[in-house]
């Protein structure tokens, strides 16, 4: 059976039927996905009974994974997954859920903000690919927004202000926006902020996007209540309804979404229940503020 891919929403989002992602994909297939991912920015595919082993060798296929060290306040004795997969669950190595006041899950309760996914890394990532292993009924949602759209919609003299500005971005932006403020010199030396360019080219459709996320803290040279009233001016604009596909996850989903070209987070939903969401992340290819400069 041939791939297809229906659109979810009149910008962003593909449904991908005709392939099992838990076997080899030949070049072809691949090149058909990657072109998928230019136009949709996320697919999604539904019954894909991944192991770790099948998502990290499906995810290979458009690049390097990313390392999962620097992005989480989990100690690597307390993991429940091998350190290419983010655990994107409420779970601990006991595959319970976490206590309600257990620090790696009022942490990782910074998924719930917009974000792309490692902007706080020098070199960010280019995709994630999240499988939904054991899923809820209700609720935790994970919602995405089509930054080209975005970018698309605002008027000439915000592009042309925005144009060349660098945002810092870091884990203690998004954290500390939630009041999670409780890190170790450790940790705050690992979230150390990082520079990205608030405009993006897509290295293969040219199509410029808006790169936003929760971990931006301040906009270089300007003053930070400022920078940060008008990325939050950015970001409202960016996650209107017209921009946004919202999955409710079936069992063994696999959604995977390009972070070069949007936002997403996930919605609340009862954690005393069992949602056990894994991610794979392909590595970008370079620094966005260096991107720039070479072009
Ligand atoms: C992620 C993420 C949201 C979710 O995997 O990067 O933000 O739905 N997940 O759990
Ligand atoms: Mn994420």
């Amino acid at each position: 059976m041939p791939i297809s891919i229906r659109p979810l929403t009149q910008f962003i989002g593909g449904e991908v039927s005709g392939l099992d992602i838990t076997r080899p994909l030949t070049p072809e297939e691949v090149a058909t996905l990657e072109h998928g991912m230019d136009q949709h920015a996320v697919l999604v595919f539904h019954d894909q009974h991944l192991t770790d082993e099948q998502q990290k060798a499906f995810s290979l296929n458009f690049g390097p994974l990313e390392h999962t060290a620097g992005g989480n306040v989990t100690k690597a004795a307390e993991r429940r997954l091998d350190a290419y997969m983010a655990d994107v669950s409420n779970l601990g190595a006991d595959h319970k859920p976490l206590a309600r006041d257990d620090r790696r899950r009022m942490f990782n309760l910074g998924n719930r903000l917009w974000h792309s996914d490692s902007s706080f890394r020098a070199v960010p990532a280019k995709y994630s690919l999240l499988s939904g292993r054991i899923v809820v009924d209700r609720g935790g949602r994970t919602e995405f927004a089509d930054m080209r759209a975005a970018y698309d919609a605002l008027d000439d003299a915000t592009k042309a202000e925005i144009e060349d500005l660098v945002c810092e971005h870091s884990l203690l932006y998004s954290r500390g926006t939630l009041g999670f403020t409780d890190l170790t010199e450790d940790e705050r030396r690992m979230f150390t902020p990082v520079r990205q360019r608030l405009v993006r080219t897509h290295p293969v459709t040219g199509r410029k996007s808006l790169y936003l996320s929760s971990h931006i803290g301040t906009i270089i040279g300007w003053p930070m209540p400022e920078a940060r009233a008008f990325i939050r001016d950015l970001s409202e604009h960016a996650v209107q309804d017209r921009f946004v596909y919202r999955h409710a996850w079936r069992q063994f989903d696999l959604v995977m979404w390009d972070n070069r070209t949007t936002m997403h987070r996930v919605t609340r939903f009862d954690e005393t229940q069992v949602r056990d969401m894994r991610r794979t992340t392909v590595a970008g290819d370079g620094m966005t503020v260096a991107q720039q400069e070479a072009a």
